[in-house]
């Protein structure tokens, strides 16, 4: 399979290139009688926009088009095609990775695989992560569908280089953080991080970072045993992601160095309902989704196009030579990349409702169109506030 679709049931399928004429994706399976519009999808794409500070400079409207799968506002129940135009497209500046490969992007091995010939190298071509532009669009329809089950998915930075944010944060904080330029949850940190990027830019250099996503008041019993566990659905979405290098979920990584009596979870009574005490597990156990908060994280590895003079073959002499990127690009993907992760893990949650009979496959009633406005309407606005 040529791998550019996601999903089962919420089936995504992305297409472009970076330097071609439009980038975008075709979304099926979604029900019926969602209300949206193109501002819905502007919305979410805006986040991930570049063209602002501490982010690559590529100045790009990102206006969404919806060619298909809507009538009157609502959805139909045929397939979805969201396109959006390169506009800002500078093909001049990848002259020299013509035949340099840049260390540490995708160069080489879409070379060895597709052949020289046939490869796109202008602004990393099919690599480019212009291409999560689509996953992102496709994740308003997700997120919008996610009203439904009262849901929530937001994220922030909570490292970057050497600096982690080490500190409690509130759900509403990291939704805010749509509004910040490093996608930051605190103010204090956010300083903190500017400082560090100011000097990577002045450098030519660049950093890596680490992503947490959390989903609130997910449906219970998500994910299915044994294959399509919701944690290994979550982990190969966000895996896809152009330079994620590592994921975790729930305490993760840390776990290793605890004690079991640490890492178990305490069950506990909530009101009328059984819970856990302190979601260790990050949302989920046996795969399956226990109705807390879903909680994950990735690895950013640092941007691979950097000033930085380093070592490549030069393609056109067969010889050892030197490569520093130009172009404009990101001094740490790991800022976008938020919004990258978000879309992911709500496509990952949506696809999995919808298997499970949570959200409705073929049409949504009168009532399911008027809550998930109502509630996406509150969502728009407690990102701002
Ligand atoms: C939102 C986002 C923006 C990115 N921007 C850049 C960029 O400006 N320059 C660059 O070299 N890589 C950028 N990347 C990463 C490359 O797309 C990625 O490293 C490349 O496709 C190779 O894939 P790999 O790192 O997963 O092996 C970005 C990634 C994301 C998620």
């Amino acid at each position: 399979m040529p791998g550019n679709s996601f999903g089962e049931m919420f089936r995504i399928t992305t297409f472009g290139e970076s330097h071609g004429p439009v980038v975008g994706v075709v979304v099926d399976g979604v029900p019926a009688g969602l209300p949206l519009n193109e501002e819905d999808i502007k919305f979410e794409l805006s986040f991930r926009k570049p063209g602002k500070s501490f982010v690559s400079k590529r100045k790009e409207p990102d206006e969404p088009k919806i060619l298909s799968g809507i009538y009157e506002g609502r959805t139909t129940g045929a397939p979805v095609t969201i396109v959006v135009r390169n506009v800002d497209v500078i093909s001049s500046s990848y002259e020299e990775i013509r035949y340099k490969p840049r260390p540490g992007h995708a160069d080489l091995a879409y070379i060895k695989k597709y052949g020289y010939e046939n490869w796109d190298y202008r602004g990393g071509g099919r690599s480019s992560a212009r291409e999560t532009l689509s996953r992102v669009a496709a994740s308003a329809l997700a997120k919008k569908l996610l009203m439904l089950t009262n849901t929530l998915v937001a994220g922030h930075l909570v490292s970057l280089g050497p600096l982690e944010l080490n500190c409690n944060v509130s759900f509403k904080e990291i939704l805010c953080s749509k509004y910040s330029p490093l996608r930051c949850s605190k103010k204090d940190f956010e300083k903190k991080f500017k400082e560090l990027i100011k000097n990577a830019i002045a450098e030519g250099n660049s950093y890596g970072g680490t992503v947490e996503v959390v989903a609130m008041n997910p449906p219970v019993g998500l994910g299915e045993p044994v294959f399509d566990k919701i944690k290994a659905d979550l982990a190969k979405a966000i895996m896809s992601i152009p330079a994620v290098v590592g994921f975790e979920y729930g305490l993760g990584f840390k776990a290793v160095k605890m004690k079991g009596n640490e890492v178990n979870d305490e069950i506990i009574k909530k009101g009328n309902s059984i819970g856990l005490r302190y979601n260790t597990s990050g949302g989920i156990l046996g795969g399956i989704t226990t109705g807390e908060p879903i909680v994950v994280r990735c690895a950013f590895k640092p941007t691979s196009s950097i000033r930085i003079p380093s070592k490549t073959v030069n393609l056109k002499t067969n010889e050892e030579d030197l490569v520093s990127t130009k172009g404009r690009h990101d001094p740490a993907v790991a800022i976008r990349g938020v919004s990258v992760v978000e879309a992911m893990v709500s496509l990952v949650l949506i696809d999995h409702a919808i298997r499970a009979g949570v959200v409705p496959s073929v049409k949504l009633s009168k009532d399911d169109s008027e809550k998930i406005e109502k509630n996406w309407r509150r969502y728009m606005n407690l990102c701002k506030q």
